[in-house]
């Protein structure tokens, strides 16, 4: 992110709001340890006994959904850039971005500790993985800054689902119990950059609706430059842990609605369209979730050897946007 995109009039103008949010933070977020998580009385030596494909009692879309996750935390450092770039470190920006980096971090440990020691996954095609999605980054690319407050939100949120559905779905109470632990902490963050997005909006309601509008066409999640994403998100889609309705019924929507989005008054023009694009495409993704939870339902019903992924890539998040 380039010095010109950073809004510094409104950060400075949202700074009494990002100190008191800050401090309600700090005043609710509660102290963790990774490792009281992680049950080290399984793990092994792997030089003296390789990790073999038969030894996760995870399934095959839980671990797949745990790889995900992990690789998603481990990419802390590129959006440590960007958050940091976006929002500065001036007074409680800094320390929100700095506190937040350091709870972040926390994700990736617990979950890479778990997986090893549980053997429920393939560790070295994890560290691959690793290597290969820290090594591509991650950028918020051209998107202003308020612009940026709105795909936080909306991020922190989705991530908070991703993981505690993740937890439930893996059938493993130590796995749910890390997952629903992270999203404890995923929804604090959420609530830090939705209650800016809703000072932004007290402050210039029309740039505000323009952004969120934006970011609503352009959200994805921050893991999709992991290799063989689309695969990935369509078995996690199939299996029901984040798929269109999850997006559109308990991301995008609640977010609006605490925003009151569309209830707001005295929009310019340009607001006004951009908020009439808005509820087209929202309208478009609930009937994408739809078609989609329809066509799960028939295939659960049929069991038939298909290759769920390739019928799923095209209606994976990202393609349902796209024709939203
Ligand atoms: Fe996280
Ligand atoms: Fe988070």
């Amino acid at each position: 992110m380039s010095e010109s995109r950073t809004d510094h009039g409104l950060l400075t103008q949202l700074q009494p709001a990002a100190e008191r949010l800050l401090n309600r933070h700090l005043s609710v977020a509660k102290d963790w340890m990774p490792h009281e998580y992680v049950p080290w009385s399984q793990g092994r030596d792997f030089d003296v006994e390789p990790w073999t494909p038969d030894q996760p009692r995870l399934t095959g879309v839980a671990q797949v959904a745990f790889e995900v996750n992990l690789l998603t935390e481990d990419n802390l450092p590129s959006y440590h850039y960007e958050i940091m770039t976006a929002f500065g470190r001036d007074g409680a920006w800094g320390t929100w971005g700095h506190r937040w980096t350091a709870e972040e971090a926390r994700h990736a440990i617990v979950l890479r500790d778990y997986l090893m020691v549980t053997r429920n996954i393939d560790p070295v095609a994890l560290e691959r993985g690793r290597m290969q999605t820290m090594q591509a980054g991650y950028s918020t690319e051209e998107k202003p800054t308020i612009q940026v407050m709105a795909y936080v939100a909306f991020q922190e949120l989705a991530t908070r689902l991703s993981h505690r559905n993740t937890g439930r779905y893996s059938n493993d109470p130590v796995a749910d119990r890390i997952m629903a632990r992270i999203s404890l902490d995923e929804n604090l963050h959420m609530l830090f950059y939705r209650d800016i997005v809703a000072e932004a909006i007290k402050l210039d309601p029309s740039a505000a609706v323009k952004a969120v509008a934006a970011e609503v066409a352009s959200f994805h999640m921050p893991g999709v430059g992991i290799e063989g994403y689309r695969r990935k998100a369509a078995q996690i889609a199939m299996a029901g842990i984040y798929d269109l309705r999850v997006h559109h019924d308990e991301v995008v929507w609640p977010l609006l609605r605490n925003w009151g989005l569309f209830d707001l008054e005295g929009l310019d023009g340009e607001a006004e369209r951009a908020r009439e694009e808005l509820r087209a495409r929202l309208d478009a993704l609930d009937q994408a979730a739809s078609r989609f939870e329809a066509r799960r339902a028939e295939r659960v019903e049929r069991e038939e050897g298909v290759e769920p992924a390739a019928q799923l890539a095209q209606v994976e998040l990202a393609g349902a946007r796209d024709s939203a």
